[in-house]
């Protein structure tokens, strides 16, 4: 199958408030589909919803469907821990854990219960190398990942995802509190993760979705006003409402 997530008739409530509004949308296998629109149109929320990130916020309601490979992943039987497993997320601003380089890396993988040294210290290295660190790092996986610049720190943060082998990975803004040649590595980076990895992307950067993406979704009010191939949405959107957004008419 082509999709690796159908999100079908989904409506997500905070309170009163109608955040998502019967939401249709497939994000397809190994490719990078990017949510764009303009500020509070949804985009955070939807993307929250397909690793169930918006449960732990009260007084929120979800109806309708998240297809993960055909099973919906708001049915009881999904235990929601791997779930997020399967279904990793990247924030804005880069969050390392107050620990190494080889811990943060490491810990999905104790935390699950490895104790196997060598296997662990194995995981670590294929995992900064697949973030494009280990080089930079290999001498110095003791060092403190706060100290890092703030692009490596998010390339560790997408170490620690790969580490424990997710099937999608979901990047909230990842982009956002770097600067433009740190985000071209981390771009680069997301360009490579695609072979092996289904990724999808909230950007407020219109040039970044285009750069990066191969499908993308317009919203508006908690809308999907439009989605289909990038160049396509891009240079011939079929809405007047994309129209305008991406003529930056507004937004
Ligand atoms: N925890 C919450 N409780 C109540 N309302 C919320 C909550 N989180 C978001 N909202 C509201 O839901 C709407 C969508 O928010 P969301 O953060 O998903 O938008 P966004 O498109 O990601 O915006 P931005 O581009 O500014 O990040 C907004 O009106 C927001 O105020
Ligand atoms: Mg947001």
């Amino acid at each position: 199958m082509n999709n690796k997530i159908e999100i079908k008739k989904l409506n997500l409530h905070y309170g009163k408030f109608h955040a998502l509004k019967s939401v249709d949308m497939p994000v397809r296998k190994n490719s990078i589909t990017a949510l764009i629109g303009p500020s509070g149109c949804g985009k955070s929320t939807l993307l929250r919803c397909l690793n169930r990130m918006n449960d732990l916020i009260a007084g929120v309601r979800i109806d309708g469907q998240v297809l993960l490979d055909g099973i919906d992943i708001y049915s009881h039987s999904v235990e929601v821990p791997e779930l997020r497993k399967r279904v990793g997320m990247v924030f804005q601003r880069p969050n390392p854990f107050p620990l190494s380089v080889y811990d943060n890396v490491a810990y999905g993988l104790k935390v699950a219960g490895m104790r196997d040294g060598s296997r662990i210290s194995e995981t670590v290295e294929r995992s900064l190398k697949g973030a494009w660190l280990w080089e930079n790092l290999k001498d110095r996986l003791d060092k403190p990942a706060l100290e890092l610049p703030l692009d490596q720190q998010q390339r560790l943060c997408i170490a620690r995802l790969l580490a424990v082998e997710p099937e999608v990975i979901l990047m909230d803004e990842p982009c956002s509190a770097l600067d433009p040649i740190a985000t071209m590595k981390v771009e680069e980076l997301m360009l490579e993760l695609r072979q092996r990895y289904t990724i999808a992307i909230v950007t407020h950067n219109m040039q970044q979705a285009a750069r990066v993406s191969e499908y993308s979704g317009y919203m508006l009010l908690g809308e999907m006003v439009e989605l289909g191939q990038t160049a396509a949405i891009f240079t011939n959107p079929s809405d007047a409402r994309t129209q305008d957004y991406i003529t930056g008419r507004y937004g």
